[in-house]
C-alpha cells in the first residue's frame, strides 16, 4: 500500500446479469441467473443490478425477470437493482420487491430514439410518471447512456449531460449514473465531467459506469477514483453491451477494476478470492470466453515457481 491517510471506500454495483446478460447471443437459464446472483451476493458487493423490466420482445434475454427477482436471496447490506424503461417496467419492478429503481435514458437523442423507441424528452415525461407513482417508497437512480459519446452521434458535450442531471435531481433522485455505454469516453475528459458533477450535484449518489470498448475502462476508473468518485458500476468477466449501440462491447471486468484498486490500498470490501473464482466460472456458465483479464492470469500477488534452471544459475553465480 502506497498511499497515505484514511483508506478511502468505493462501492461497486455489479452488472453482470442485467448489462452483461442482455446482450448475450443464447439465453441463460433462470437457475444460473439465480446462482450467479446469490455467489455475488457473497462477495462484499454494496449492490448488484440483477435484470431488467423491459419489453420481453426488446430484450428477450431477461424474459425471466420476475421470475430471478423472485428466486434470489436477499443478502442483508446488499441492494438488489433493477433496470426500468418506462411505467410498466416500474409497475413489474415495485411487484418484484427491488431496492431501488435504476431508470434508464440516453443523453444523445439518436440513442434514445434507437434504444427506447421515443425522443429524449418523452423519455424525461415517462420517467418523471415513473418518480411520482413511486412516490418515495423506493430509492431511484437515473442512468444516463452516452454520457460522453454516442456512436452514432460522436462527442456528447459535457452540459447536456449537466442539463439532464439537474432536472432528474429537481425530481428528488437519489442517485446518477453516468455512462459512457460504448467506450467512447477518455481520462481527461472523465476527469472534466467528474469534478463538475461533484460540485454541482454534491448531495447525490455519483455512480460511474464505463465499457472497455477501447482499452480505457480501467484508465477511466483511475481518473474518476482520483477525481473523488466513490461508486462504480462493474460486470464481472467483461461482459455486456447495449444491444442498441452499434459496436458495443463488454463493461470494465469488475474483477480486474477491483484487483487494480484493491493493490493501490482502496477498501472496496470485495473478497477478491471469491470473486475471481466466480469469474472463472463464467466461461463454461456463457458458453464462451470473457474479456477479464486477472482471472486469467491471476493476482499480482499469486506468484509463479521460477524453473529449475534460475535455481542452478543462481548457484553457478554465487
Ligand atoms: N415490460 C414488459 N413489456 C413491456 C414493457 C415493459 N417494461 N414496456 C412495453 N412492453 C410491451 C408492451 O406491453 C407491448 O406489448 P405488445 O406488443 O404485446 O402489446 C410492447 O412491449 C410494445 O410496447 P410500447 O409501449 O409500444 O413500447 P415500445 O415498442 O415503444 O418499446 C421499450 C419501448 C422501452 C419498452 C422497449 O424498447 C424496451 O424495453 N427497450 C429495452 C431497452 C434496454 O433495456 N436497452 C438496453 C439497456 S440500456
Ligand atoms: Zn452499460
Amino acid at each position: 500500500m502506497n498511499r497515505t491517510g484514511p483508506v478511502t471506500r468505493i462501492y461497486f454495483n455489479e452488472v453482470a446479469t442485467r448489462d452483461g446478460l442482455q446482450i448475450e447471443p443464447n439465453f441463460i437459464a433462470t437457475s444460473d441467473k439465480v446462482a450467479l446472483v446469490d455467489a455475488l451476493s457473497d462477495c462484499g458487493y454494496a449492490k448488484i443490478e440483477v435484470t431488467s423490466f423491459t419489453s420481453p420482445k426488446a430484450i428477450p434475454m431477461l424474459r425471466d425477470a420476475e421470475e430471478v427477482m423472485g428466486r434470489i436471496r436477499r443478502v442483508p447490506g446488499v441492494e438488489y437493482t433493477v433496470l426500468v424503461p418506462n411505467l410498466r417496467g416500474a409497475e413489474r419492478a415495485l411487484e418484484s420487491r427491488t431496492d431501488e429503481l435504476n431508470l434508464v435514458m440516453s443523453v444523445s437523442e439518436t440513442h434514445n430514439l434507437a434504444n427506447l423507441r421515443m425522443s429524449r424528452e418523452k423519455s424525461f415525461v415517462a420517467l418523471q410518471a415513473v418518480i411520482r407513482h413511486v412516490d418515495g417508497q423506493t430509492p431511484i437512480n437515473i442512468s444516463l447512456s452516452c454520457s460522453f459519446g454516442c456512436p452514432m452521434e460522436g462527442e456528447v458535450q459535457q452540459e447536456e449531460v449537466l442539463r439532464w442531471s439537474e432536472r432528474f435531481a429537481g425530481l428528488g433522485v437519489r442517485g446518477l449514473s453516468i455512462c459512457d455505454t460504448t467506450g467512447m469516453a477518455h481520462p481527461a475528459q472523465v476527469s472534466r465531467m467528474v469534478e463538475v458533477l461533484q460540485k454541482r450535484f454534491a448531495d447525490l449518489q455519483l455512480t460511474l459506469h464505463f465499457h472497455n470498448t477501447r482499452g480505457m475502462g480501467l484508465a477511466n476508473v483511475l481518473a474518476a477514483v482520483q477525481g473523488g468518485i466513490e461508486r462504480f458500476d462493474g460486470s464481472l468477466g467483461g461482459l455486456g453491451g447495449c444491444p442498441y449501440a452499434p459496436g458495443a462491447s463488454g463493461n470494465v471486468a469488475s474483477e480486474d477494476a477491483i484487483h487494480m484498486l484493491d493493490a493501490m490500498g482502496y477498501d472496496t470490501g470485495i473478497d477478491l478470492s471469491k470473486l475471481l473464482v466466480l469469474a472463472r466460472q463464467l466461461p463454461e456458465i456463457v458458453g464462451h470466453d470473457v474479456p477479464g483479464q486477472v482471472a486469467k492470469a491471476g493476482r499480482i500477488m499469486s506468484l509463479h515457481p521460477a524453473p529449475a534452471y534460475v535455481a542452478q544459475l543462481r548457484e553457478a553465480q554465487a
